[in-house]
């Protein structure tokens, strides 16, 4: 019978994973501080432990390191309140299996637990499976809260152990290269960083640039130049739009990358590649296989890894959040002092389309804060989004008691609304939102589980 050890201080959490679990046919123990859990881990090791980040007597992480001392295959899940990036990264590189998050979820959990069990059998049949987690890590800073982002962190974090090929793929403004960026500072921070944008140059050009060309080559090769994988050395190649190259070279790269080392043009001398290679493309890489304008060998080495950012259209939860890591951002380079945005720009932001995502947010932040008078942004600082909703028509009026038909809200379709929107539009705790609403916290409390609000800051 497979083995789970519950460590969280919260005794209805352990309560209810006790009975949930053993119902579902496992052996269950539980402890509500991290020493008595790892004593019980030193008594008897369990296949999974899961183990909340925020523990009374110790740091969640530092359990997380002993429980692996002890039994360096345990599989651990990690629960947390917190939902950035560098706890996620942080937790994956220290080695923890999964992540998941308050409140928990039990198919989430469900899915964990059976994936770890699964790993746990076939370790058992193969011996040497695992990679030794690497200790140090470094983040940078990427927001992001919901499921698909935090998919990405964790595999920013597993990849991060690793020098395998990554493919990142999203549409432009989506933060690519700041995602490639983390991956190659989470690897080799002390080696290089070279970018090579596939589409800024002609094709002859490109090939040397990347592979190196020696003397007298071709026209205009008046000296030896070393190519961008020579360059690299253990660092980290980054081919951004990968897909505007051309087939002939897509062939040459992928023989660079199958036999890990380039021929310099006009030369005859082997070159070894130890670079990591990160690919990103704003285009759907794979239709284009099929179009026969992309090789598909050449894909599926680069598609080692694949990371899919989505676009900001579909990340609401991020807005609040991005507007203010662009604004403090924003504030230092331009010296302004502005404080957020108003409640219409809010409104009218999340219902704008972001063709050009995260990047059009931030140029058009930045506008807004050199023309602003005031601290607030207001819509007027936005004449871009005025004149698109015009012609677009995709925003409704504003209207605080009526649906998008016109219909009147009930009372408690409009308290949740404007619960919801207290949560989504401040970046307030739950005390402070408490006062912001004039209610005492156990109301609150009930009101976020009646509503079906999820509520990720303490
Ligand atoms: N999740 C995020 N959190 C914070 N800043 C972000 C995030 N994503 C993108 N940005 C910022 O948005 C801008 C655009 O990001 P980036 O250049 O990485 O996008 P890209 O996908 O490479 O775009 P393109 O396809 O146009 O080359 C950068 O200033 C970046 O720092
Ligand atoms: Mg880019």
């Amino acid at each position: 019978m497979a083995s789970i050890l519950v460590i969280d201080d919260d005794s209805s959490i352990c309560e209810s994973l006790d009975l949930y679990l053993s119902e579902e046919g496992y052996r269950v123990r539980t402890a509500m501080t991290g020493t008595d859990g790892l004593n019980l881990f030193v008594e008897e090791s369990a296949d999974v432990v899961i183990l909340d980040l925020r523990l009374p007597d110790v740091d969640g992480f530092s359990v997380l390191e002993d429980l692996q001392e002890e039994d360096e295959n345990v599989k651990v899940i990690m629960i947390t309140a917190y939902h950035d990036m560098e706890t996620t990264i942080t937790a994956m590189k220290l080695g923890a299996f999964d992540y998941i998050h308050k409140p928990i979820n039990v198919d989430e959990l469900d899915i964990a637990v059976r994936k770890a069990l699964k790993t746990v059998e076939m370790e058992k049949k193969i011996d040497g499976f695992l990679m030794e987690p690497s200790r140090s890590f470094k983040t940078g800073d990427i927001i992001g809260s919901g499921p698909r982002m935090r998919e990405i962190f964790k595999t920013i974090g597993v990849v991060s152990q690793s020098r395998a090929t990554v493919l990142i793929q999203g549409e432009s403004g989506t933060g690519k290269e700041l995602i490639a960026k983390v991956i190659h500072n989470n690897t080799s921070l002390n080696e290089p960083y070279i970018a090579v944008n596939c589409s800024a140059i002609v094709e002859t050009l490109l090939e040397s640039e990347l592979f190196g060309h020696e003397k007298g080559s071709f026209t205009g090769a008046i000296a030896r130049k070393q190519g961008k994988f020579e360059l690299a050395r253990h660092g980290t190649v980054f081919l951004d739009e990968i897909s505007e190259m051309s087939l002939n070279l897509q062939a040459k790269l992928l023989r660079v990358l199958q036999e890990r080392e380039v021929e310099r043009v006009g030369g005859k001398d082997k070159v070894s590649v130890n670079a990591r290679v990160i690919a990103a493309t704003n285009k759907d890489l794979h239709s284009l296989v099929k179009q026969g304008s992309f090789r598909d060998d050449l894909f599926y080495r680069l598609n080692i890894v694949s990371i899919t950012i989505p676009p900001l259209r579909e990340r609401p939860e991020d807005m609040a959040p991005l507007i203010d890591h662009l604004l403090t951002k924003n504030n230092i380079e331009l010296h302004k002092r502005i404080g957020g945005v108003s409640e219409e720009v809010m409104d009218m932001f999340l219902n704008y389309d972001w063709p050009g995502n995260i990047r059009e947010l931030e140029n058009l932040l930045i506008r807004a804060a050199v023309v602003s008078q005031g601290q607030i942004l207001g819509k007027n600082d936005f004449p871009e989004l005025l004149k698109d909703k015009a012609e677009t028509k995709s925003l409704k009026p504003a209207d605080e008691g009526r649906d998008e038909d016109g219909r009147f809200l009930t009372l408690d379709e409009v308290e949740e609304r404007h619960i919801k929107r207290v949560v989504r539009e401040t970046n307030l705790n739950k005390g402070e939102i408490c006062q912001v609403l004039g209610i005492a916290r156990p109301t609150f409390e009930r009101k976020l589980e009646k509503y079906g609000i999820t509520f990720e800051r303490d």
